[in-house]
């Protein structure tokens, strides 16, 4: 499959049959992780595999995560991260988002369904799983076998914008 026909494939899932996820399949999407791209190769990422009823219990006090059978927090520590010196801005947020990405975009290769959260309360996810202040959760990355119908690769069309209204070349107008 080419990867713009993964990408297609993959959608947002929320609804998960029980069916859990292989181990071996858990490891391929944490090393898609692993050679995830960071600035300056810092790897600022630091991650939180939830599988067991306890992990989900405490997440859930924080988060809707569909009933996936897998979910992934991915943290960054902020003191890792790379810092951009002319304005100061920390990137570990992309950092993390890249390693999400990858896992995502692997998960979707394995045959595996996911849904990619940020609605959460950090304070809460924080506390939970004792979170050090310099570790910030960014997202929560569910991943299992999705109990619906897929979304169709066709649905761009209308689900996302014409390259019209967010390229510009070599002027913004
Ligand atoms: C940064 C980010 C945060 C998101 N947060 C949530 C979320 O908290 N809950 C949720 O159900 N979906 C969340 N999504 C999924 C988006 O809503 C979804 O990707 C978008 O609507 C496009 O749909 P698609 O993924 O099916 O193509 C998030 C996606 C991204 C990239």
């Amino acid at each position: 499959m080419s990867f713009l026909d993964l990408a297609k494939k993959r959608y947002s899932c929320r609804a998960y049959s029980d069916r859990k996820v292989e181990k071996e399949k858990l490891e391929l999407i944490l090393e898609a992780g692993r050679v995830a791209p960071t600035a300056k190769n810092l790897q600022p990422q630091r991650l939180i595999v939830v599988q067991e009823k306890e992990g989900f219990e405490k997440i859930s006090k924080a988060a809707n995560i569909y009933n996936a059978p897998l979910a992934i927090i991915v943290c960054a520590d902020k003191n890792t991260a790379w810092v951009r010196p002319f304005d100061q801005k920390q990137v570990e947020d992309i950092d993390a988002s890249i390693v999400t990405d990858h896992m995502m975009l692997e998960a979707a290769e394995l045959g595996l369904d996911s849904v990619w959260i940020c609605y959460f309360k950090p304070d809460v996810i924080r506390a939970e799983f004792g979170l050090p202040d310099n570790l910030v959760p960014v997202n929560i990355l569910a991943i299992g076998y999705g109990s619906g119908e897929p979304k169709s690769p066709a649905r761009f069309d209308e689900a996302r914008k014409p390259l019209s209204e967010t390229v510009f070349f070599e002027r913004l107008r």
